[in-house]
């Protein structure tokens, strides 16, 4: 490859903030934007040495909580003594329904708890508004900077509820929530809002989005959702079409990267084909 074309997709000399990055996606994230040459600096609420430890080199973890701001802003000036100010941030960290979450919080929609529906929209839209401010701000300053938020397929279109009809035959009471799906929807528009406010400060703002990652899910599912992807990969049947998290680095890697320099504002969709039908 050409000095050139590879200069185009590097992230040396970039300091991303990517946050979860503990998580299933979060993890092969931050390894692999640190095999390309970025100083990561990931941001947990509550660091595990064994955890950080599998991350490798040129990855370090920031203890906060996305959803405040005094942490955020104490990470920020850890970062900047340790590496420098930010050039990258992937707003990453997302609850869906947490293991400890109530029964009721995957009941009908008529009786999801209020509580619920802040915490996810606390997490979800609040944390990633907050990491804008307090991590784009300092790029804004810097005169230059690339957000990166993570969408999904359920902030682009309807949770299919039919996907979960075995948890309902087998007697559970399940429906995928609506505050996750209104949380993801709401980065959207917040995404061209920041890529129309910081433009001028030459800080870029996009927004991946991602769908299912296979994580040992029911048979039954795996097979209704596979009818839902119409892309097929050779080797890949045993994932049912699910997406593994590599799937999603390039995106990420691109839109940090040089080679999207002109991007800003836009979505890039990275789902098998699940909203193309
Ligand atoms: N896994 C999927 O199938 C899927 C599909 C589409 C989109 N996504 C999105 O991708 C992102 C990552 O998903 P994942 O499956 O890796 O999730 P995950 O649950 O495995 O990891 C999420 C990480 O975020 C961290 N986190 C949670 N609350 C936080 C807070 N308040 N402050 C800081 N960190 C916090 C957690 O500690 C965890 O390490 C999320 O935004 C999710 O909505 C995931």
């Amino acid at each position: 490859m050409t000095e050139r074309m590879s200069a185009l997709f590097s992230l040396k000399n970039e300091v991303v903030v990517l946050t979860g990055g503990y998580g299933l996606i979060g993890s092969v994230l931050a390894k692999g934007l640190a095999e390309l040459g970025a100083k990561v600096a990931v941001i947990e609420p509550k660091l595990d040495e064994s955890k950080t430890r599998t991350l490798g080199e040129n990855v370090a973890v920031f203890a906060a909580d996305v959803t405040k701001h005094d942490q955020l802003e104490r990470a920020l000036a850890d970062i900047s003594a340790r590496w420098g100010p930010p050039t990258g941030l992937v707003a990453n960290a997302g609850l869906d329904s947490p293991p400890d979450a109530p029964a009721e919080e995957n009941g009908p929609f008529e009786t999801y708890p209020e509580a619920s529906w802040d915490r996810v929209m606390e997490v979800n839209a609040k944390g990633v508004f907050l990491c804008a401010q307090v991590f784009g701000g300092a790029m804004a300053q810097a005169g230059r900077g690339s957000i990166v938020n993570v969408g999904s397929i359920y902030g682009v279109v309807s949770p299919d509820q039919s996907l979960y009809e075995y948890r309902r035959s087998d007697g559970e009471t399940f429906f995928k929530p609506a505050a996750y799906a209104a949380s993801k929807s709401a980065l959207y528009n917040f995404t061209r809002y920041l890529a129309a406010y910081w433009g001028p400060k030459n800080v870029r703002a996009n927004i991946v989005t991602f769908a299912g990652v296979f994580s040992g899910q029911d048979p039954r599912f795996l097979e209704a959702y596979a009818r839902k992807i119409p892309l097929r990969r050779p080797g890949r049947e045993a994932l049912a079409n699910m997406a593994a998290p590599e799937d999603y680095l390039g995106a990420v890697a691109f839109l940090l990267s040089p080679a999207s320099s002109y991007m800003t504002g836009a979505e890039l969709r990275v789902d098998g084909g699940f909203t193309a039908i």
